[in-house]
């Protein structure tokens, strides 16, 4: 039965790109639970909408938008605006953009030079490369689940002259483990522990990074507030418990940063 869910799920438009590794580890959680074909296609199609889709807020056009970014790239002054306006159709990047410059000043006026980054759970991140005050070269590594998203931010970096990797992994299982600088985990955390309670230290046991920034939601999708940021302020304190490390926050209008510096 595992297998036909895995098909009926990747054959819909919504979910084809998705690592098919994901998928199948959802459906086969959701069918350990008795459900039938029907329920189990529902609830892996519903479970991947949440922690996913969801923030996919419009038609991912990748092909007119490497097309539109050939054209803009050699005018520097059309880079910006355009980067912004393709970061709208995902929502993560969406909320960070009215605060952009602020966010990443802040960060990396907290972290000494940093020359290799690994990107967590990207979604289109990478694109805000452009306002990450960098001291020079940075080896840019990104991971996230769908397929097409990454193909293009491969395109982007092979156009923007950017060392950078894309690579389509689930992170619960498949997380690269090698050295690095600085590991961004932004807004993931709490769509990872959607799917599995334990998944954030998990994730964070793995990842071999000398810093981490580490952020969470402070409203939700919808806007509201909820008491989000006590909620995942009182998460990161149980997860960090224990740390060698010095640790800056940094509230945002809509997200909670935690800066972690091992050295
Ligand atoms: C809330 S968004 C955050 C995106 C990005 N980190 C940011 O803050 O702009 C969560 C991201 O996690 C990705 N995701 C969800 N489950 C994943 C998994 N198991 N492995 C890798 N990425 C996953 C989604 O596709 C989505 O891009």
């Amino acid at each position: 039965m595992m297998r036909e869910v895995v098909e009926a799920v990747l054959g819909s438009r919504k979910y084809r790109a998705i690592a098919p590794a994901l998928v199948e580890a959802i459906a086969a959680a959701e069918l350990a639970k008795g459900r039938t074909l029907k329920e189990a296609i529902k609830a892996t199609k519903n479970q991947l909408h949440q922690s996913a889709a969801a923030y996919q807020t419009g038609r991912m056009d990748y092909a007119r938008w490497l097309a539109e970014l050939t054209a803009a790239w050699p005018a520097p002054e059309m880079r910006g605006p355009l980067l912004a306006k393709l970061m709208t159709t995902h929502a993560s990047t969406a909320e960070r953009l009215p605060f952009l410059d602020d966010f990443y000043g802040r960060i990396f006026a907290s972290l000494p030079p940093i020359h290799s980054i690994l990107d967590v759970a990207c979604g289109l991140n990478p694109l805000a490369l452009h306002w990450m005050p960098l001291p020079g070269r940075v080896d840019y590594r990104a991971v996230d689940i769908f397929s097409d998203q990454m193909a293009f931010l491969n395109d982007f970096f092979a156009l923007a002259g950017i060392d950078g990797r894309a690579e389509t992994r689930n992170v619960l299982t498949d997380c690269p483990g090698e050295p690095v600088d600085l590991a961004f985990v932004l807004k993931t955390i709490p769509c990872l522990e959607q799917m599995e309670k334990d998944a954030g230290s998990r994730l964070l046991a793995q990842l071999r990074a000398r810093h981490l920034v580490i952020s969470f939601p402070s409203r939700s999708l919808g806007g509201q507030r909820k008491g989000m940021e006590a909620t995942y302020a009182a998460r990161f304190a149980e997860l960090s418990a224990g740390w060698h490390a010095s640790i800056t926050r940094l509230d945002f209008p809509n997200e909670l940063v935690f800066v972690i510096n091992r050295e």
